[in-house]
């Protein structure tokens, strides 16, 4: 079995959800805390043992490829003025001359063709395909459990989270099947069901591991809903020639493509960071106070 050792981050999208805040700058590069929401992606693959990251990007996205570059002038400011804590925090966070790869979607097709964009870089070999938008928060990286699961199945992989019954009509759903090691068989999946018609409630959260014959089927261009060449039909296809299991990740997951997800992602990672964790707590709570002053405070 080929082990998974590249990840593709498809970058290229245009963040309409996120204007006027992307209108110069690119989603993936706003910050939870003090990184970019695409550290956080990278690093959750890196944790997996991904050692090549290839970033399908598109126009005004070239910010991501200098925030992975090395740069001297502040590497070297850091060092003068003893920053020495700064300047390793960023040097451990810097990827190795040659894993990083970009290549350009020059029109935004859909999600399915940006995968595709990535072919040549991938090559013949499994892959982790990871949506930059969806930032995870689990004290294990949900890609990680996703590799352990692969290398008992082999196959194709994605990752499951439990959403409102109600909220179906909202995803890709999956039904499940028979268990298996860690995960379950998927025995279909469903883009956006009607109400009423989901084969479950859990939803496909931005986590994959593809085998490369999914380039082979996103050849052909076809188009599906919004007129998008959609990256679902495909995994639909590849169904039928191929399993794949489901991972149900039980941590949490933001969605910093929307303004909602990401201010729920910068709460609950300050909250998570045991440096802050004390004053944004008093902060929160002072706040809650102020805007509903009848809310009683628990004194427990
Ligand atoms: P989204 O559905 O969030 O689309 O894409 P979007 O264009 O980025 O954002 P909105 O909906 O306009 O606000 C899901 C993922 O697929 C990538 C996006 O960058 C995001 O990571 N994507 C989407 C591409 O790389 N290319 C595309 O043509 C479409």
């Amino acid at each position: 079995m080929k082990k998974v050792r590249k990840a593709v981050f498809p970058v290229a999208g245009l963040g309409t959800r996120f204007l006027p805040a992307t209108k110069a700058i690119p989603k993936e590069m706003l910050t939870v805390v003090d990184k970019p929401v695409i550290q956080y992606v990278v690093d959750e693959a890196r944790e997996a043992g991904v050692e090549h990251f290839i970033f399908v990007t598109g126009r005004n996205k070239a910010v991501i490829e200098d925030h992975f570059d090395v740069q001297f002038e502040l590497y070297d400011t850091l060092a003068q003025r003893g920053k020495g804590d700064q300047l390793s925090r960023l040097q451990q966070l810097q990827p190795s001359p040659g894993q990083t790869s970009f290549t350009r979607q020059q029109v935004p097709l859909g999600l399915g063709h940006a995968v595709w964009c990535a072919r040549e870089l991938v090559g013949d070999e499994p892959f982790a395909l990871l949506l930059p938008d969806m930032i995870m928060q689990s004290r294990k990286s949900c890609l990680k459990a996703m590799v352990e699961l692969y290398e008992e199945t082999g196959n194709n992989i994605i990752a499951v989270q439990e959403c409102d019954p109600a909220e179906t009509h909202k995803y890709g759903i999956v039904g499940r099947g028979e268990e298996t090691h860690t995960g379950f068989r998927v025995t279909e999946m469903v883009e956006k069901p009607k109400p009423g018609t989901a084969p479950s409630n859990l939803y496909i959260n931005g986590r994959y591991i593809l085998q490369p014959e999914i380039f082979k089927i996103l050849e052909s261009q076809e188009r599906g809903a919004g007129n998008e060449i959609q990256l679902t039909d495909a995994m639909l296809k590849l169904g039928k020639q191929q399993p794949f299991y489901g991972y149900k990740y039980d941590g949490r997951t933001f969605d910093c493509g929307s303004p909602e997800g990401f201010v729920e992602a910068n709460v609950a990672f300050a909250l998570w960071r045991s440096d802050m964790n004390e004053n944004m707590s008093e902060v929160i709570r002072t706040l809650l106070d102020e805007m509903h002053p009848q809310r009683q405070r628990s004194t427990g």
